[in-house]
């Protein structure tokens, strides 16, 4: 058998084969919109660092999944959950890089599930059926993904005037059966942050594992916290918290697809797998080190200072929006983050969705723009600019 090394010869068909192929993927490109047109105004990803970029290419042969093969890469993995450890106030953290908040709040669910299962086979208790999880209503999707996916049924607490968990609706819904509480901390919908240290209070009492989905918020709050923005606490350093989820892709600056999951005990579950030469602790069973390569490059590149310059301009364009949907006599709700709701005639929204524009709309109804690090002050004046045409152009609205 020949076997060609790295630089292979092309055929000149081969070359010309290769031309068309890029160009088409070009063509359907086209129809992507970019974070750099500054249209996108709802969603959770940004335009990545430009390290992060390059990290991947190095890394992408690597598989984080197989031990044996990807050394560099599970090293790699290793030290990000060892700094964002220190970030979230933990000295010896456990965890993993993920592909997003999905994937880590379905491992952290499945874990919840494998420590249970494990103490009750200790203390010889009798397995329970269907197992539990409560969620605050506001929590994402992902959740009702897990009830599908695991047969958990999923409890939703409800919230308060400021969409964040009412305690006491969590105490009502506990019972032998749960086998874990959520919090989150920055909501998909509002960026509200639930009451953490209230929940870890009621986990502990009832020895439940606690999940905080810090999936947008935790690059987020340590940061604005350190801005003396006045919003609460989620993380280690309340006694209680089991878990935490965090994505890089997110406000970590890193590529799709990256999420953090962090845990403050070894976790327990895993399954054998012989053709790896040992155990399995993932969801997936093969995923690229290029994700923990680009998330090592965000880190050491931005280091707190960087991550606080980007959010502090996040929070002041938010502030910037809020300021002149105000002026328009909109009613908006107060921002937590840089997560903005407001009130919006839907022939208006509409016509801004008709133009161009990507929002979106929470489920009570409330127009929703998330100001990501894309988003520079001349695309929200355009955008202030476009809503004005729109009031004025007719009467009706
Ligand atoms: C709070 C929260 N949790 C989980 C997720 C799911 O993350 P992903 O889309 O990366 O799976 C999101 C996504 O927006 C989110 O906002």
């Amino acid at each position: 058998m020949k076997i060609q090394n790295d630089k292979q010869t092309k055929t000149k068909q081969e070359e010309t084969k290769e031309k068309e192929i890029l160009t088409e993927l070009r063509n359907f490109h086209k129809k992507d919109v970019s974070f750099s047109s500054g249209k996108i105004l709802s969603s959770m990803c940004t335009k990545p660092l430009k390290i992060a970029e390059e990290a991947r290419k190095i890394f992408k042969e690597t598989n984080l999944g197989d031990k044996r093969i990807s050394e560099g890469a599970i090293e790699i993995e290793k030290v990000c959950i060892r700094w964002v450890g220190d970030l979230l106030n933990l000295n010896q953290p456990y965890g993993f890089i993920t592909s997003g908040g999905t994937e880590s709040n379905i491992l952290t669910i499945m874990e919840a599930r494998a420590r249970k299962r494990e103490a009750m086979k200790e203390s010889g208790e009798k397995e329970m059926v269907p197992e539990e999880i409560i969620v605050p209503e506001t929590s994402h999707f992902s959740f009702d993904k897990i009830s599908f996916l695991m047969d958990i049924k999923v409890k939703k607490a409800s919230v308060d005037k400021n969409f964040c968990v009412d305690l006491n609706s969590v105490k009502n819904l506990i019972n032998k059966n749960t086998i874990a509480v959520v919090g989150v901390a920055g909501t998909t919908e509002y960026g509200s942050i639930d009451d953490i240290e209230g929940l870890a209070q009621i986990c502990m009492v009832n020895k439940i594992y606690l999940h905080v989905d810090a999936a947008f918020g935790g690059f987020v709050i340590p940061f604005i916290r350190k801005l003396n923005y006045n919003v609460r606490n989620f993380d280690f350093g309340i006694k209680g918290v089991d878990s935490i989820a965090l994505d890089p892709h997110k406000m970590g600056m890193n590529i799709i697809p990256s999420g953090m999951l962090l845990f403050r005990k070894e976790p327990k579950f895993s399954v054998n797998a012989s053709y790896l030469q040992g155990k399995h602790e993932r969801l997936l069973g093969t995923f690229s080190g290029g994700s923990a390569a680009g998330c090592y490059a965000c880190l050491k590149f931005l280091g707190e200072d960087g991550y606080i310059k980007i959010v502090k301009e996040c929070m002041e364009n938010t502030k910037y929006l809020a300021e002149g949907l105000k002026n328009l006599g909109i009613e908006i709700l107060n921002p937590t983050m840089n997560i903005l709701n407001f009130n919006i005639r839907k022939e208006i929204y509409n016509k801004l969705v008709e133009t161009g524009w990507i929002i979106s709309k929470t489920s009570k109804g409330y127009a929703r723009i998330v100001i990501m690090p894309h988003t520079k002050r001349t695309h929200i004046k355009k955008f202030l600019n476009d809503i004005k045409q729109l009031m004025k152009n007719t009467e009706k609205y």
